[in-house]
């Protein structure tokens, strides 16, 4: 594929949507065509199992449940933006991949998915792809929680359904995407996330430049 997938990660109100533009923004300004895009919710129908995913009682479904139906949105977003514009050359970067879905619903939920189910699952939804860069943005799960609940107060719609987990869900998906970056250095960079936002866009920036030497 012509293109490259950058993705962002990271727990509840980690700032990476804000890096992800920015990055974006930058990208642009250097005649490099980007697609900003995100998980859940990166197509209509994603859209609708968002709706589903992000709002409501944090019981209503388990974390197999789950995470299938966050492999049908991610399958949906390969298939209809990922690969389509990776194709044209764009570089897609993405609010959130399949880390999300390791950190969440394997770490966050204490293992009881089956790990190597996880894998397989990844393989039916993208087979050997991956993304060529991801950052993982790092911060104390109390600072973003009080982030995530203040920027709730200006939705219409209170996508608060993984907030409102206890506070040990939130250490143990913190714990987990550092897992994942020990385990893939080549792809993961993770970047303290509790820095002031110029300063975290100048670390992605350089990370960028170096990687992929533009
Ligand atoms: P966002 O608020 O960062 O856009 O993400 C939506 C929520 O979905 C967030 O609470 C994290 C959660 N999520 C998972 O639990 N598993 C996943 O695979 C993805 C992509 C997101």
């Amino acid at each position: 594929m012509l293109g490259r997938f950058i993705t962002f990660e990271g727990g509840e109100g980690c700032g990476k949507s804000t890096q992800a533009s920015l990055l974006s923004a930058y990208l642009q300004n250097k005649c490099i065509k980007t697609v900003l895009t995100k998980e859940p919710g990166g197509t209509p129908e994603g859209q609708i199992l968002r709706q589903l995913l992000v709002t409501g009682d944090k019981d209503k479904f388990d974390a197999i449940s789950e995470c299938l139906l966050y492999c049908a949105d991610r399958r949906n977003h390969l298939n209809k933006v990922v690969w389509p514009e990776m194709k044209k050359g764009k570089w897609v970067i993405s609010d959130r991949y399949a880390d999300s879905t390791e950190a969440y619903q394997y770490y966050g939920y204490e293992k009881r998915v089956d790990f190597a189910t996880l894998q397989g699952l990844y393989k039916i939804v993208a087979g050997d792809f991956k993304p060529d860069l991801t950052f993982i943005l790092d911060i104390e799960p109390e600072k973003g929680m009080r982030r995530s609940f203040a920027k709730a107060q200006t939705m219409e719609v209170k996508e608060l359904r993984f907030e409102s987990r206890q506070i040990e869900f939130h250490h143990n998906l913190r714990q987990g995407f550092l897992e994942i970056a020990k385990r893939d250095p080549e792809r993961c960079v993770v970047i303290n996330a509790d820095a002031a936002i110029e300063e975290i866009h100048r670390r992605i920036v350089e990370t960028v430049t170096e990687k992929f030497g533009i």
